[in-house]
């Protein structure tokens, strides 16, 4: 599948906003793929296709994560986090894209986890510093993802931690996985 291909799939699935913050996350995920030695035409891939679910209704991702059996404590925890993993089913569902290294991807763009693969990483941190994102700190990961992928994703997921602790928010935790994991790797680094 070629870009064009991909972005006319995602479009009528998105609001114009969310297609607009797509095609910045899949400039800034080719970018990161070029630096860091990853195939910059499947990390523009999954970039398309990493928001999919994000438009759906509440309940139907809910439908979704009930019947595809994941993770059922999903649903304890804000439906922010829930387009990941039913993105990733429903690109192969409704796409037939079966790229593991893909859904991955899409799968953990929102909260991390430990253990991700390159590609995971590009898309996490793309996701989270692409050129429209405006908020604290924003800058300095920016400027750290210049330099070195698993810090810029370690400042990331201690941003997101820092910041729904802030508001007294539940913390999904594969996040708290990613922010150990990370820096057990910056550590080694
Ligand atoms: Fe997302
Ligand atoms: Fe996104």
């Amino acid at each position: 599948m070629d870009r064009s291909e991909a972005l006319t799939l995602v479009e009528p699935h998105l609001t114009k906003a969310r297609f607009e913050h797509t095609k910045r996350v899949a400039e800034t995920a080719t970018k990161l793929a070029k630096m860091y030695g990853h195939d910059t035409i499947q990390a523009d891939l999954a970039a398309i296709f990493h928001d999919y679910a994000k438009n759906r209704n509440k309940d139907e991702l809910r439908q979704w994560i009930v019947k595809e059996s994941l993770p059922q404590h999903l649903l304890s925890y804000h439906h922010e986090l829930w387009h990941g993993p039913v993105g990733a089913i429903l690109v192969k569902k409704e796409l037939g894209i079966d790229n593991e290294a893909v859904l991955s991807a899409i799968r953990w763009h929102t909260t991390g986890k430990a253990g991700m693969s390159l590609l995971d990483k590009i898309v996490f941190l793309a996701d989270y510093i692409e050129p429209g994102r405006q908020f604290p700190g924003v800058e300095e990961v920016r400027t750290v993802a210049d330099n070195d992928l698993n810090l810029g994703c370690w400042l990331a997921s201690r941003n997101t931690i820092s910041f729904l602790m802030s508001k007294n928010q539940p913390i999904y935790p594969d996040t708290f996985h990613a922010y150990n994991d990370l820096l057990l790797q910056i550590n080694k680094d």
